[in-house]
């Protein structure tokens, strides 16, 4: 019989040292992240794109390829197969005619959020875990709250006081432990730290449980499959901890394993704002990993992350692919959601209008050629930011007109 999924281990990719999937892990005795690898020699004989074709439009559609053994621990709100979108004017208005969006609004929880959540939470049940705590700057936490109160494990969230107010609501309503903290997702990450230790409870904080970066490695396997299995030559992400980043590229790397994808893999562009750019400094220095960056803030709040754990993965993505780190003006970004909304219809959030400042900028710059096939990724809707929006309304009387325009 086939398996569900062809999971074979978890690895370091800093000391190599190997663990199994089929019980609870955290970090590396080494400090390090772990990841997942898959028995990919054998999944090659027994599945094709073909396959894949006639399933569900959702991301368990890749189930081979996550790391949930046993179909009965599948969390699912029916996420994944997002849109891809075309941005003929927005493209047109930038001089990229072959410019798309991934569109991560289009999701449960509203933020791309609810990949990692669905495979994180759906490994944390097929492990047993009971309780699970995490910092977030507030759609993980959104995110993972839901899906935790679905697959009956109780959550334990801390947030900034400044994360969007909408993802304080997603928390509650879904019945979980919420902690606001008057700092970043860094102040938070200390706390629930220690709450861990001294409680025992899974930390499912960014890239110390293995399992969340799966659950985004699947836009990198949608991206592919909607472009009929021919990749885009650019693809942008606002990146905070990098971890959609890190899971596109591992994606990527395993389709060519199984060679259903060929050439050169896309170039990754890691998009950052300019008071929170620690991955764009270590990257401009030719660095490996990055530097705590004091005092960060931004409205893309997502991004606001002074140091991320995996900031050596992405940085290796971004090199291994000919790739890029760039920091945006931080007084642009409205503009440029402004721009998506009265162009293209689409209210993005504020981390996905970076990514689109990102091309626009590249492509002044020359980095991004004319004739090249580009998708920025759109990581969440624009409505659970209410606030990035700055109007003013005429009220009128009762019986008032309105004035031609
Ligand atoms: C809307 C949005 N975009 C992007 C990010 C950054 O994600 P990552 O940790 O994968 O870099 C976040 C993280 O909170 C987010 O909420
Ligand atoms: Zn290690």
């Amino acid at each position: 019989m086939m398996p569900f999924s062809y999971v074979s281990h978890l690895y370091c990719p800093k000391c190599k040292k190997e663990y199994s999937p089929k019980e609870k892990h955290q970090l590396c005795e080494c400090g390090s992240p772990l990841l997942v690898a898959y028995d990919l020699e054998r999944l090659k004989d027994n599945l094709s794109p073909e396959d894949v074709k006639s399933r569900e439009p959702n991301l368990w559609r890749y189930h081979e390829l996550l790391p949930v053994e046993d179909p009965k621990n599948v969390i699912s709100l029916g996420e994944g197969m997002t849109p891809l979108i075309k941005m003929p004017k927005l493209g047109k208005e930038m001089d990229i005619p072959n410019l798309y969006m991934k569109d991560e609004g289009i999701i449960p929880t509203g933020s791309f959020k609810a990949r990692g959540a669905a495979v994180g939470v759906s490994k944390a049940k097929e492990l047993g875990v009971e309780q699970l705590a995490m910092p977030t700057n507030g759609n993980a936490g959104a995110a993972w709250s839901l899906y935790s109160s679905r697959a009956d494990i109780k959550a334990t969230v801390v947030m900034p006081k400044d994360a969007p107010v909408i993802t304080r609501n997603e928390c509650a309503v879904a019945g979980a432990d919420l902690y606001l903290v008057d700092g970043l997702i860094s102040d938070a990450g200390k706390i629930v730290g220690e709450a861990i230790k001294a409680w025992g409870l899974y930390d499912a904080s960014t890239l110390k449980e293995p399992y969340r970066i799966e659950g985004k490695k699947t836009m990198g396997l949608e991206i592919a499959e909607q472009f009929s299995w021919n990749l885009p030559d650019v693809i942008l992400y606002p990146t905070g901890g990098g971890v959609g980043l890190i899971g596109i590229y591992k994606a990527l790397n395993e389709l060519k394993e199984l060679g259903w994808i060929k050439g050169d893999l896309p170039r990754l562009v890691a998009v950052q704002a300019e008071n929170c750019a620690p991955i764009v400094k270590a990257w401009n220095e030719r660095k490996q990993e990055s530097e705590f960056w004091p005092d960060s803030s931004t409205i893309a709040f997502g991004i606001n992350v002074p140091k991320a754990i995996g900031d050596f993965l992405v940085l290796e993505a971004v090199y291994n692919t000919n790739g890029c780190a760039i920091a945006v003006d931080e007084d642009k970004i409205v503009e440029e959601q402004k721009k998506v909304a009265q162009l293209e219809g689409s209210f993005i959030c504020p981390e996905g209008a970076a990514t689109f400042l990102a091309a626009r900028r590249l492509r002044e710059e020359g980095w991004i050629k004319e004739n090249e096939t580009v998708v920025a990724l759109n990581t969440g809707l624009g409505v659970k930011y209410p606030n990035t929006v700055d109007i003013e309304v005429p009220i009128l009387e009762r019986n008032g007109s309105l004035t031609k325009k």
